[in-house]
């Protein structure tokens, strides 16, 4: 067996995308390995979002050097999103890549290795498809992981003012649903998964201009046997109506956890944003949603120093933050990007200042999520387990809740890394929920069960 090294940088596009790349090899006789130095090919899936994650890519590349020196039957390959921004390019500041391919390419490196080995130079390719080809993911390999990503669209066709992503993704488009069923099916009911995570980044423009869309997709899913929680990211909060709201209501697997980027709370920045709401209205989302599901969980994305954010802006997004009480958040200094809208502002804002104010927002979203995780202390919870381990003689249990707290759970047993657990939740530590295995309290004389690992 040839061995396939896979380095995945950036979103969940791009785990999803490092699964489609590693099954587009299995038949070919590779297998993934954990060593780059044993490694016949080593894929890097890039991500362009800002500009610190293209410097990673850059000095991950300088330190194979010594590695393809030593093995020059090496290949490497650089796909996902940076690839597609800076498309052939990348040869030229780095000369020991043999592959560049875009996020459509991803099925394709069988027949771009044999170019690349056939013509005895690098091989670039990074054309948009215009079908959905990267959607027949039939035969797809799976990380060994609790909840199976399923891509359910691609693309964006949002012009946020800052962003990269319509650049590298392309338009919007969305799988047809025969083909998500058939996956999601195959996770359930043959890989033994419970949980599926719907992908794209904008999941609920699914369908767009057509009579099937989001909230029918999750009433269809909810149907399909044994499949026990359903969750998806990222969410739009111009697409957040109330029939999403009513999926968390009514839909018992409907997981009570939502994404909702809102980026900044001043209506002025949001305008130069081009995000096509108001702070007014994202509030107005959340009291809906709260309204429907009181148990909802909400994360969040921020930008702070995006062009033109005066103090008063940047108050008016932690006057938000404040009011709202996320219950996780990622937050981020405005980088630009080439060629997006947001470049033809003036970059006006001091790189102390947006470091500061980075530094005073996540101060109150970390305050909000730790009283979050705090109010679940004497509450049951029930957890899907991700990971399992010893410890000086104890057992612990990794896994979420349903509405996606990390938490660690003590025990006298392992459990596989998909299995339901009912724990009892003790204190916090910041943000993650400690506590004991209420299996063992109801039964005092449980006979340690055999877990098998569904064959992944
Ligand atoms: N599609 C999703 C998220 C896309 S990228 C959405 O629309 O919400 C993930 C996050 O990265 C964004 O929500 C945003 O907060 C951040 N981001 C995107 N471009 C950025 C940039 N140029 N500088 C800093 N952060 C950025
Ligand atoms: Fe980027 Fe906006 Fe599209 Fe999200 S919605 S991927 S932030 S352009
Ligand atoms: Fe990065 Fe591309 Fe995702 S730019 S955030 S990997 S869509």
């Amino acid at each position: 067996m040839k061995q396939i090294y896979i380095q995945t940088f950036g979103c969940q596009m791009n785990i999803s995308d490092s699964e489609t790349i590693l099954s587009s090899m299995t038949p070919h006789g590779y297998q993934q390995t954990e060593t780059l130095e044993t490694a016949d090919l080593i894929v890097i899936n890039t991500c362009s979002i800002r500009e610190k994650a293209e410097q990673k890519l850059r000095s991950y590349v300088g330190r194979l050097k010594p590695i393809k020196e030593h093995s020059p039957h090496l290949r490497i390959a650089i796909a996902g999103c940076m690839a597609q921004r800076v498309g052939k390019e990348l040869l030229r500041s780095m000369p020991i890549i043999d592959i560049v391919m875009g996020p459509d390419q991803v099925r394709d490196l069988p027949e771009l290795l044999e170019a690349r080995d056939y013509s005895g130079k690098p091989i670039v390719r990074t054309e948009f498809e215009p079908e959905d080809t990267q959607f027949n993911l039939d035969h797809r390999t799976y990380r060994d992981k609790s909840s199976g990503f399923v891509p359910i669209m691609k693309g964006c066709d949002h012009k946020c003012t800052y962003c990269i992503v319509p650049f590298t993704r392309g338009t919007e488009k969305s799988r047809p649903l025969d083909s998500i069923l058939e996956e999601v099916g195959f996770l359930i009911h043959r890989k033994g998964l419970k949980e599926i995570t719907l992908v794209g980044q904008n999941v609920n423009g699914y369908g767009r201009g057509t009579a099937f869309d989001f909230p029918k997709l999750l009433w269809r899913l909810a149907q399909i046997p044994r499949l026990h929680r359903l969750r998806f990211i990222t969410s739009h909060p111009k697409d957040a109506n109330q029939d999403l709201a009513n999926c968390f209501r009514d839909i018992p697997v409907v997981s009570p956890y939502l994404h909702l980027p809102i980026q900044s709370g001043s209506n002025a920045v949001l305008k130069r944003m081009k995000r096509l709401y108001t702070h007014e209205e994202y509030r107005d989302s959340i009291a809906m949603f709260r309204t429907a599901q009181p148990r909802l969980a909400f994360s969040t994305d921020i930008i702070v120093g995006f062009p033109g954010e005066t103090d008063e802006d940047f108050q008016d997004t932690l006057k938000l933050v404040e009011d709202i009480q996320f219950d996780f958040a990622y937050s981020f200094i405005y980088s630009e990007r080439p060629n997006t809208p947001a470049t033809r502002l003036k970059d006006d804002i001091p790189l102390d200042v947006k470091k500061k104010r980075l530094f005073l927002l996540q101060k109150k979203l970390q305050e909000s999520a730790n009283a979050k995780s705090l109010k679940l202390v004497g509450t049951e919870q029930e957890l899907l387990v991700e990971k399992s381990y010893e410890k000086d003689g104890a057992f612990y249990v990794e896994g979420r809740t349903d509405t996606f707290k990390i938490s660690r759970i003590a025990t006298d047993r392992s459990y596989a890394y998909h299995d339901l657990m009912r724990a009892k939740i003790t204190s916090t530590y910041e943000t993650t929920l400690l506590g004991s295995d209420l299996t063992l309290e109801t039964h005092p004389t449980h006979q340690s069960t055999i877990h098998t690992h569904a064959s992944l």
